[in-house]
């Protein structure tokens, strides 16, 4: 799509080429009279400021068309400022809405206060809420929520937190009082098809025996792998069970976005059992560089001082090299950046010793130097 701007700039007017795409309407015609204009028209090459007739070409604002107005020749062209620091990450609003009932409503959730804590999962923090806000609202309105499913499917890459937040999920729910008992089974989709149909049976009757809870299938799209034999009829005896509990146990699914397509492509009364979904972005730059530090700060209790402070230059240049990797199939967000600071203190301890024994003065345990290891 080319641009023509006519000569005097003001006022309708119509290039010599053709094209015309299509008529502004007289209306706006007047409105936007007193405005900088671009016109439409299809060769912009040849008609750049030769527009003398009036009228019609599709009218654009100045605004929307920056990208094409040519730099005044005596002018020079400006330098791209690349900013020295991270764009900031926006507030949560997530973390405010629970800051705001927990000061306000005397709302209290252990699980949530600790997901608040997680950095991003933006989208996940306000569907715990959402939840909170449900049962909060059933317990003054006196109904029951037993007869509601539960059922929770978790989307996302490798080290999302799908794992970490499925634990809290699950605890949460029964901490609400969605479900009557609070025991936790964790396993996985080829746990379950190794085992078979028996095995799941006797888990789900001793989960029972204990008062219900939850079970969690961990990567549940090995269920129906071509390599995984037992995996379907465990999948179709759980297709009925996950309906019959109701109540009593919910059952969270976790996996990634392709695999657990196909997983729910194997049968179409699926989707329909796990209404709730929780879906996990990949972490931003901004997230990993969080994620980094609050990495170092809680291994170190806040002991480990960093080359160029957190949220200096050399955090950034970590967060950015990890961040290069998102969108390949290998890249695994938070558990990238737990293994770029596993490299970094393993370099941070060659260098210690280096120093140590070379005598070179007092050396400091508690340094991450971003020159020398
Ligand atoms: N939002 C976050 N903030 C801080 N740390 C996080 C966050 N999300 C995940 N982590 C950390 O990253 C690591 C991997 O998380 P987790 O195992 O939950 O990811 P996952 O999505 O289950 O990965 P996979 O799909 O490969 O099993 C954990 O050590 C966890 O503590
Ligand atoms: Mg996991």
């Amino acid at each position: 799509m080319h641009y023509c701007i006519p000569k005097n700039r003001i006022g309708p007017s119509r290039c010599q080429h053709t094209p015309v795409y299509k008529a502004v309407p007289r209306r706006d015609r007047g409105i936007k009279k007193s405005r900088k204009t671009w016109w439409k028209c299809g060769q912009r090459s040849k008609c750049w400021g030769k527009a003398t007739t009036p009228v019609s070409h599709e009218l654009i604002t100045t605004e929307k068309s920056k990208k094409y107005t040519k730099p005044p020749s005596d002018e020079p062209r400006k330098k791209i400022k690349v900013p020295d620091a991270m764009p900031t990450q926006a507030i949560s609003e997530a973390k405010a809405e629970w800051n705001y009932q927990k000061t306000y409503h005397n709302s209290q959730s252990p699980e949530i206060d600790q997901l608040m804590d997680m950095i991003g999962l933006e989208f996940v923090k306000k569907k715990f809420l959402e939840i909170k806000q449900k049962v909060d609202l059933a317990i003054r309105q006196n109904i029951d929520l037993s007869s509601e499913r539960y059922g929770t499917v978790l989307l996302g890459n490798p080290g999302t937190g799908k794992t970490t937040v499925a634990r809290l999920y699950s605890k949460f729910l029964a901490t609400v009082g969605i479900i009557p008992g609070c025991k936790f089974i964790e396993t996985t989709g080829s746990r379950l098809s190794n085992e078979g149909v028996l095995q799941c049976q006797k888990t789900i009757e001793s989960l029972l025996k204990d008062g219900g809870g939850v079970i969690f299938i961990d990567e549940a799209y090995q269920l129906v792998q071509a390599n995984s034999s037992g995996g379907g009829q465990v999948l179709d005896f759980l297709l009925a069970e996950v309906e019959n509990l109701t109540g009593k146990i919910v059952f969270i699914l976790a996996g990634y976005q392709r695999q657990m397509e196909q997983f729910f492509a194997h049968n179409p009364g699926l989707p329909s059992r796990f209404p709730h979904e929780l879906k996990f972005e990949d972490f931003n730059d901004t997230e990993l560089m969080l994620i980094l530090e609050h990495w170092i700060e809680k291994t170190y209790q806040k002991r480990m001082k960093i080359d160029g402070d957190p949220g200096g230059l050399y955090c950034r240049i970590v967060a950015r090299r990890i961040g290069r990797g998102r969108g390949s199939d290998g890249f695994a967000n938070a558990r990238a950046v737990e293994n770029t600071v596993t490299k970094i203190t393993e370099r941070q301890a060659k260098r210690v010793a280096r120093e140590r024994r070379n005598g070179s003065g007092i050396v400091d345990d508690f340094f991450l130097d971003r020159a020398r290891h």
